[in-house]
C-alpha cells in the first residue's frame, strides 16, 4: 500500500494552480446522463473519486474518455440505470445517480451508500425529495428502487440545507412535468456550478445560490459542454499549508470569493492575503494566533476544511475550541494529529486544541480525503518523518498533492507503488 513520507520544516514558497472541483465534477457527470448524447467536460481533475464516477457511468452504457485536461461522456446507449454496492460504498457520491436516472428511465435501481467515516450520513431527504416529486420508491436488499412515469413538480422542504439531497432532487425535478420549488436549499458553488450545466442542457432553473430554487420543468434536456469550476477545499488546502508553514504562496486560478470564510478565518489568526481576481497570495507568520471555530453550512466555515483548521491550531500561540455542526462526529483526525505531538481533547463532540510549541513527526493514518489532507499538513512542520498510511484516501480528492507541494518546496514522496 502507498505512503507519503514528509519531512517537516521547509516553509512553502511559490505558486500553485488549482485542480477543478470534485465536488462540482461528481453532480455533473452524473447530470450527463439526463441529456442522450455527447457531453464535453473541461478542467476535470484526475481523481480517484472522477475515476469511480466514469465506471459508474460506463456500467450504467456510457462512454466516458479522458480527453486532456478534460472528459468526453457519451450517454447516448445508457440502458442499465443501476448503481451497485460495490461502487456506492466507496464513494457516496455515486447516489448522485439516483436523481438522472429516475428522470431518464422512469426508473432507477441504486445502492444506499452505507457507513461512512465522518459518521452518519443520511439520505432520507434524497428519498423524501424524490417521494414528494411522486416517486414509488422501496427499500429492498441494501438498494434504493426508485419509479415514477412521469415525475411531478412539488415543493420539497430540507430540514437543513444538504448538497446532495438538493441536487438529486433537482436534477430530478428538471424533467418533471410542472413546477418545483425547492425550500431551504444548499447554496454550495457546487450547486450552483450544477445547475447553470443543467441549464445549458435545457433546464429552466431560478434561484441557485440562495435557499429557494424553483425548476419548471422541461420534456427533455440536451447534451452540453461545460467547465468545472476551481475547487475551492483544495484552494483551502493549499491556503491552510501555506499557514502553518509560514510561507509566502500564490495560489492561482481559484475562485476567491468562494472561500471568504477562510480568508476571514486566517484573518482572525493574524495570517495577510492579498486578493486578486482568481489569485490569493498569502504571506507567512512566524507564529499563528489561535482560533474558535464552528463549521457550518455554506457560505459558513466548511466542514471539508475543518480537519485543516484543526491542524492548523495545533501549532497556534494560545488554545481554540472546535466544533463541526454539519458533521458533528467529524473527529478521526485528532488522534492521529494527537500522535505526532498534538494537544488535543475530545470531549462531547468539541475539540479543544492547545497550541504546542512543535510537532514530532511519527506513523499516522489517513481515515478520509480531509482527515489525510490534515494529516499532510501537520507533517510539512513536525520536527522530524512523518509516515501517513491509506492515502488513498487522499488521492479520492486531490489532484498530485505531493507534486504540487513538491513543487512548493515541501519534502514529500509517494513511497511502495
Ligand atoms: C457534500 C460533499 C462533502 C461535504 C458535505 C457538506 C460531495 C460529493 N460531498 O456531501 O464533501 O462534506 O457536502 O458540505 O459534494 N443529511 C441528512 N439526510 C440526508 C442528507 C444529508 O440528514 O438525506 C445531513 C447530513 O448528515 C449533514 C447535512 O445534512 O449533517 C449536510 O450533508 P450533505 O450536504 O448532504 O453532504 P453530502 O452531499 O453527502
Amino acid at each position: 500500500m502507498e505512503r507519503f513520507v514528509i519531512t517537516g520544516g521547509p516553509r512553502l514558497s511559490g505558486r500553485v494552480l488549482i485542480s477543478g472541483s470534485k465536488n462540482a465534477a461528481l453532480p455533473i457527470m452524473a447530470a450527463t446522463i439526463l441529456g442522450a448524447g455527447q457531453s464535453r467536460l473541461e478542467n476535470v481533475p484526475d481523481l480517484r473519486d472522477v475515476a469511480t464516477m466514469a465506471k459508474l457511468l460506463r456500467l450504467i452504457g456510457a462512454e466516458v474518455r479522458r480527453e486532456g485536461h478534460g472528459l468526453l461522456v457519451d450517454t447516448e446507449h445508457c440502458s442499465h440505470p443501476e448503481a451497485p454496492y460495490d461502487l456506492v460504498s466507496t464513494m457516496r457520491a455515486s447516489f448522485y445517480v439516483l436523481g438522472p436516472l429516475l428522470g431518464r428511465f422512469g426508473r432507477a435501481r441504486v445502492s444506499l451508500p452505507g457507513g461512512c467515516a465522518i459518521g452518519p450520513r443520511p439520505v432520507d431527504f434524497h428519498i423524501k425529495g424524490l417521494r414528494a416529486l411522486g416517486a414509488t420508491i422501496t427499500l429492498d436488499g441494501g438498494y434504493v428502487l426508485a419509479e415514477a412515469d412521469r415525475l411531478k413538480g412539488a415543493r420539497v422542504v430540507f430540514d437543513i440545507p444538504s448538497m446532495g439531497a438538493t441536487a438529486n432532487v433537482m436534477m430530478a425535478a428538471v424533467t418533471a412535468e410542472g413546477t418545483t420549488v425547492i425550500e431551504n436549499a444548499t447554496k454550495e458553488p457546487e450547486l450552483v456550478a450544477l445547475a447553470d450545466f443543467l441549464v445549458k442542457m435545457g433546464a429552466k432553473i431560478d434561484g441557485a445560490g440562495t435557499d429557494r430554487i424553483e425548476i419548471e420543468g422541461v420534456k427533455s434536456l440536451s447534451p452540453a459542454d461545460g467547465s468545472i469550476i476551481p475547487d475551492r477545499i483544495e484552494t483551502a488546502t493549499f491556503l491552510l499549508a501555506g499557514a502553518i508553514t509560514g510561507g509566502n504562496v500564490d495560489i492561482a486560478g481559484c475562485c476567491p470569493e468562494h472561500v471568504s470564510a477562510i480568508i476571514n478565518k486566517l484573518e482572525e489568526c493574524g495570517v495577510k492575503m492579498t486578493l486578486g481576481g482568481s489569485a490569493i497570495r498569502i504571506e507567512g507568520l512566524e507564529r499563528i494566533g489561535a482560533a474558535d471555530l464552528v463549521a457550518t453550512a455554506y457560505p459558513g466555515y466548511p466542514t471539508d476544511v475543518q480537519p485543516l483548521h484543526t491542524a492548523l491550531m495545533c501549532i497556534a500561540s494560545g488554545s481554540s475550541v472546535i466544533s463541526d455542526t454539519v458533521f458533528p462526529d467529524r473527529f478521526t483526525h485528532v488522534a492521529e494529529l494527537n500522535r505526532l505531538g498534538a494537544q488535543i481533547m475530545l470531549e462531547d463532540k468539541v475539540a479543544v486544541v492547545k497550541g504546542v510549541e512543535e510537532l514530532r513527526g511519527a506513523p499516522v493514518m489517513a481515515s478520509d480525503i480531509r482527515a489525510g489532507a490534515a494529516l499532510v499538513m501537520a507533517g510539512l512542520v513536525a520536527r522530524g518523518q512523518t509516515q501517513i498510511s491509506r492515502i488513498y484516501h487522499i488521492d479520492r480528492g486531490y489532484e498530485r498533492i505531493e507534486e504540487k507541494l513538491s513543487a512548493l518546496g515541501a519534502q514529500i514522496r509517494r513511497e511502495g507503488k
